[in-house]
């Protein structure tokens, strides 16, 4: 046997190893290892190779061709083998790594406006349909404001540092009771007629329990117009009911007091819970405690410089947290401050 033909002879039995020991190989690591031991630097071909320079110049192209051939070979059964493994190894994951597309999608939670904010909104709006604006006035307010200008005289009890709290931004200045307070800045900014709402915080010196808490929410109306009556005061107030609880209610005038109205009343309601038969939200009574109201005092005018003889007008002002307790029956002032997300979640 000549060199050559036993080199060709070594050169495929080279081959049929290779596909041999490739077709063996069970994981990437296998086939990995039997390329580099068949084509790596140290590999058999390499070792054929580089006996080529000895052969003859017939023979050695003739068997370097047929050396290449054989690698390209080979390494196409290892791209093919590789191919195969990956395809496998697929296979496998998908079997063993299921995705449950029925379970329930990880959804990302809303917040949404506090209740308070709601009911406020909803009660600005109620009025807005009755061309009442909303406008705005500080929390931090002067004593005059708050008091003096709404015809509270200087001995007031309500002026009672039990009552009200003082700051020390000086001996005048307050966190403002009611918004009441912005009455006469509305009407200080605006000129008659005029219909405004304010809705926002204001702060008394309580003690904390079911009913009661320091700082708490109050939306103010105030109309001011030329021969203005009880009537209309009536009318507005019967159709921010209606609009409020969804349905026609009756409701109460009862004598009251109040130094910026004359005369002042409370507004009660018809429960609308138990149509006036009586429950346990209205206390049995089959009426409920809404607002507070009345035709504004002609002194509150004067202090604004605005004419009573020409101009007169009706107030009124309520407490926010009081009606969405009674809206929506919910027995404890304190939840609304709390930030319990089981509380807040319900609306
Ligand atoms: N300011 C009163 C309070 O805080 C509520 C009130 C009563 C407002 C009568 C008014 C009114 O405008 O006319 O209790």
């Amino acid at each position: 046997m000549t060199e050559v033909a036993k080199l060709e002879q070594q050169l495929l039995e080279f081959e049929q190893a290779a596909s041999k020991s490739l077709a063996e190989a069970k994981t990437q690591g296998e086939i990995e290892s039997s390329r580099q031991e068949f084509l790596g630097q140290k590999g058999i071909l390499t070792n054929i190779l580089r006996s080529l320079p000895q052969l003859s110049k017939e023979d050695r192209p003739r068997l370097g061709q047929f050396a290449n051939t054989v690698k390209q070979k080979i390494e196409l059964l290892y791209l093919e083998r590789k191919k195969t493994l990956d395809g496998q190894e697929l296979e496998e994951k998908l079997k063993t790594e299921k995705i449950d597309i029925t379970l329930p999608g990880r959804g990302k939670k809303l917040g949404h406006l506090h209740p308070l904010t709601q009911i406020l909104t909803e009660i600005e709006n109620i009025f807005l349909t009755m061309g009442f604006t909303p406008v705005e006035g500080p929390e931090v307010e002067t004593e005059y404001y708050n008091f003096d200008a709404l015809n509270f005289p200087p001995d007031h009890p309500s002026r009672d540092e039990q009552d009200t709290f003082y700051t020390n931004l000086g001996s005048n200045i307050v966190l403002r009771c009611h918004t009441s307070s912005v009455q006469a800045r509305a009407m200080e900014k605006f000129k008659p007629p005029l219909r405004v709402t304010c809705a926002g915080r204001v702060y008394r010196n309580e003690e904390i329990n079911a009913r009661k808490y320091p700082v708490f929410h109050q939306v103010e109306g105030l109309l001011i117009d030329r021969n203005v009556g009880f009537g209309q005061l009536k009318g507005t107030l019967n159709e921010f009911i209606r609009l409020l609880f969804g349905k026609p209610l009756k409701t109460r005038f009862r004598p009251d007091f109040f130094p910026f109205t004359e005369p002042s009343a409370e507004l009660d309601s018809e429960c609308p819970f138990c149509d006036g038969a009586g429950c346990r939200t209205c206390g049995n009574k089959g009426w409920l405690e809404l607002l507070g109201c009345g035709m504004v005092d002609p002194n509150v005018l004067k202090a604004v410089n605005i004419d009573p003889e020409e101009w007169n007008g009706f107030a009124f002002g309520m407490g926010v947290e009081r009606l969405a307790m009674l809206k929506y029956g919910i027995t404890d002032i304190r939840h609304f401050y709390n930030n319990d997300m089981r509380f807040l979640e319900q609306f």
